[in-house]
Parts: structure tokens; sequence; C-alpha cells
């Protein structure tokens, strides 16, 4: 992928602004104050900002939010955008007013002066500047260009802003692509492509997956033609410590297999690669910005398909842990998959702490809509800390209970547990049943991301569509909690 958008700083200089083209964004506080590049703009579009400012619509702003105003009397540039934010913005206050520069197709300049957090307003503006158009035949993906003009250039991580940007389009770009497309193949693929990076990977095929065991991941995938692959991600950025493991559903089709879905909405399961396509993003952004850190990213890529050789309902399959498992529903695949590379990854890396995501369950979006994702844990520290990490990045999450109880509804009359206990607390007996293979010294986390992968309405940071949720979260909880 080429670097999809193109964000540089410029030190301050006010003469440069008049022969500026395209748009140009300034800023005023909420107190109606202006600095003096707003004062520059405001003189040469003579008085228009000034005057807004003293409006009731000024008061009725929300913090982030802009006003553009057309061809300025004595500015080169098209249009001005006057956008209202704080001179110690917070850093989702400041991605907002990013977002609010986006939208323009041509040049951008965003006046930042001396406002906090310029490489917030960059990721908020590279985050809604997002596109998915590569399958209209008229639509051609422009590159989201901009120059924020800073009052000290040095003092602007732009790279590790811009690093989280790119990893939250990656995840996007997997999670919108069709399934036709996205194959398993095609996205080992992909993932095979950030070598490039220094990320080491590893694609396991087949043949290796039956060696170690793996009967619960094939077992869903072995009605497709496209062949099961489980790739393994290693970012190592700080030596020989033990790493910390992300795990993803990457479901590149679900149909429900026999148990086969109504055809109403079954489009939206290409998505249900959701939580793989965030391990991939975050692992990218990593790499991308260096981080002093370890993370393995491991990811069981299948599809779900009816077929004369797929898995029925009542099948049952030994997983590599060795628990035995009925398959009273093949539309709950999700978990047969995450069951065997859960435990591969702790058999193999011993994490000092896992989560997983997935698309996992219906059931979840009727308990949270597509607000907030949802937090199952066996750790309350790992657990809290996951959860702070996605307030400060404004991703919602909110924690689910588990217990004995629960866990007893997985019983099976003819193996050890079955795979679909059924529609009371559909989304907590997944969590119980994915409990079944962490061991019980790992501290993890399984994030349930059905209603959180891919949005039906545009949002704040970005179009309609896949959102890449989880990616900034977790970037935060390794940078904050695993770098030194
Ligand atoms: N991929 C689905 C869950 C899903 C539903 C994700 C809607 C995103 C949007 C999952 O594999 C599934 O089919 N789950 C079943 C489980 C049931 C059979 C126990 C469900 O939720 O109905
Ligand atoms: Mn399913
Ligand atoms: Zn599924």
């Amino acid at each position: 992928m080429t670097q999809p958008f193109e964000i540089t700083l410029q030190e301050t200089n006010l003469d440069a602004i008049d022969a500026m083209e395209g748009r140009v964004c300034v800023f005023v506080t909420p107190d109606g104050k202006l600095d003096q590049l707003a004062r520059r703009v405001n003189k040469k579009s003579r008085g228009a900002i000034a005057r807004f400012v003293e409006s009731p619509a000024f008061a009725d702003m929300k913090i982030g939010g802009g006003k553009a105003f057309a061809f300025p009397a004595d500015l080169k540039a098209e249009e001005v955008v006057l956008i209202k934010l704080p001179k110690r913005p917070t850093p989702l206050e400041a991605r907002k007013a990013g977002a609010t520069c986006s939208g323009y197709k041509g040049a951008v300049a965003i006046l930042v002066g001396a406002i906090r957090h310029p490489e917030d307003i960059a990721l908020g503006y590279a985050l809604k500047s997002y596109q998915f158009v590569k399958h209209k035949s008229d639509g051609k993906s422009e590159t989201a260009t901009a120059v924020l003009m800073v009052d000290a250039v040095a003092d602007v991580a732009l790279e590790e802003a811009l690093a989280v940007a790119d990893g939250v389009w990656f995840t996007r770009d997997l999670v919108n692509e069709p399934s036709n497309v996205l194959t398993t193949t095609e996205f080992a693929n992909r993932l095979k492509d950030m070598e490039r990076l220094g990320v080491k990977v590893e694609v396991l095929e087949e043949a290796e997956l039956e060696k170690l065991g793996m009967r619960t991941l094939l077992a869903v995938g072995q009605g497709s033609v496209s062949p099961s692959k489980v790739v393994v991600m290693q970012w190592n950025g700080a030596g020989k410590e033990a790493p910390f493991a992300l795990v993803g559903k990457g479901v590149v089709f679900d149909t429900g297999g026999i148990s086969i879905k109504p055809s109403a909405g079954m489009e939206d399961m290409t998505m249900d690669m959701g939580g793989a396509g965030v391990v991939s993003g975050v692992i990218r952004t990593l790499a991308l910005r260096k981080a002093k850190s370890n993370v393995v990213g491991v990811v069981g890529l299948v599809e779900n398909m009816p077929d004369g050789n797929a898995m029925r309902p009542g099948d049952v399959i030994t997983s590599m842990k060795g628990v035995t498992v009925e398959v009273n529903n093949t539309d709950a695949e999700g978990r047969l998959v995450l069951a065997d590379i859960l435990w591969y990854t702790q058999d193999r890396f011993a994490p000092k702490g896992m989560i997983n995501l997935a698309t996992l369950t219906g059931a979840m979006i009727v308990a949270l809509g597509h607000e907030m994702a949802g937090a199952f844990s066996n750790n309350d520290d790992l657990c809290n800390a996951f959860l702070k990490a996605a307030n400060t990045e404004g991703e919602g999450a909110w924690r689910m209970p588990m217990s004995d109880d629960y866990d007893a509804l997985l019983k099976s009359r003819v193996a050890d547990i079955r795979n679909s206990p059924g529609r009371p607390a559909g989304s907590i007996t997944a969590a119980q049943f994915l409990k079944r293979f962490v061991k019980e010294e790992t501290p993890w986390v399984h994030l349930d991301i059905a209603g959180v992968a891919l949005l039906a309405k545009d949002f704040d940071l970005g179009p309609k569509g896949a959102t890449g949720w989880g990616v900034r979260a977790l970037d935060r909880l390794i940078r904050d909690r695993y770098e030194a």
C-alpha cells in the first residue's frame, strides 16, 4: 500500500498565508480569542471571522466544529474554515478539529500556531480523510494532503501520529474489502508484505495446522475452497522479554455453514475477519513507529461455507488443547477458530498478557449496540488498563460479566463442551467457551467487536463502513504498559 496521506509541517509564517491555495483552516478559542494566524486571516477576509465569532451561531458551535467561508477577499485560498478549539484542547478535541479540516479536494493548510497537540489534529485529519473507492470505476482515491503551520516544528511527534493513522487505514481496508478479493490467501499475502517493515511473518498452511492438531480451526474452513491459514506476526522491539499477544478471528466470510444464515444482511459477514484486521493494523502501527515492545499477533484465517465436505451440526471435534467440542451449530464458528489459536499462542509464546478480538456474537449488538465493544476478562488489572486506554482514545468498551454459572451452560451430552449453548447471554457463553482455552496464569481479555467493527453511518473520525475500532486503544495500551 502506498502512503495514503501526505501531511507535512511548516514553521509559522504569516506572509505565506496570503498565497496559500485551496482551503485554509484557522482556530478560535471558545471565548472568541483569535491568535495571530486567525487575526491575519480575519484581516485578509475583511473581518468575516470576527463577525462570525460575535454571532449566536459561534456560541452554539461545538468544540472541534467548523464554519466555512467561501472566497475570502484578499487571500488566494478558495475557502476559509473557522474551527472552535481551546488553546489546550484534549487530544480527542484536537482530533475532532483535525477531522473538521478534512473533506476538501485539493490543498489544505491548517494554521495550528501554538495550539497544543498538533499531532492529534493531524491524526484526526488523516483518519477522517479515509475513503474506500477502489472498486468504483469512476472513483480514484485521492491522497489526503495537508500542511500544518506550527510555531515549533521540532516539537511535533508527527511520525508517531501518522503511524497510528496508517494502522487504522490498513485495518479499514481489510475489513471493507469484499470476500472474493480478500480470500485467506490474499489476506496472508498482505500480512506477509509487512516483512518490509521489519515484522517477522510466518504463514502456517493446512498441513502444518493438521500436525499441530488445530482440528477445530480446520473444521470451520473445511467446506471452503480457500485454504485455512494461521498467520503469526512478531514485532520484536524490546530484546528477549516475553511478548504481549494479540489474537484475532479472521473469518473472511461467514455464511453460517450448514447452519446457514438468513440471506438478508448476509453480505455484512464480509467483515467477520474484523478481529484479525485490528490485530494486523496494530502490528503495522507498532512497526511503523518502531515501538520498544515485543508483541506477537496471531490470526486464524478461514472461510465458513456450506459444502459436501463442510462440518455438520452434531460433529464432535478435538481441539489442539485436547478438549472435545460438539458443534451443535456451525454458525458459532468464531470460537472454534479462536480456541485453537488462543491455545497455540500460549503454548508457543507464554505471553505476559493476551487480548483477543472477534466479531463473535450478534448478541453483543443486542447488548451494547454499535457504541461499545464488550470486554470479558480473567484479570482486573489488564482489563482496567485496557478500558482506560480505550477511554483515552475515545473508543467505547464496557466490561461484561463471567462466572461458573454461565460456564455450566457449555455442557454437552456427547463431548466435553458444545459450541452453542443457545440464546440467553449469548455473548457471555461465547466468552466462557474461549476461557476454556485460556490458561489460568495468562492475563486475558476477550473483546467482542461485532457491533463496532463496521458502522452503517458516517462517524466522527471516518466515513460509514469499517471503523478500525481498537487499533488506537491497543496501541495506547501497549505504549503505556509495555514500553519503557
Ligand atoms: N460472525 C457472527 C457474529 C456476528 C453477527 C458478527 C452480526 C457481526 C454481526 C458469528 O459467527 C455468529 O454467527 N454468531 C452466532 C452465534 C450463535 C450461533 C451461537 C450469532 O451471534 O447468532
Ligand atoms: Mn457465524
Ligand atoms: Zn462469524
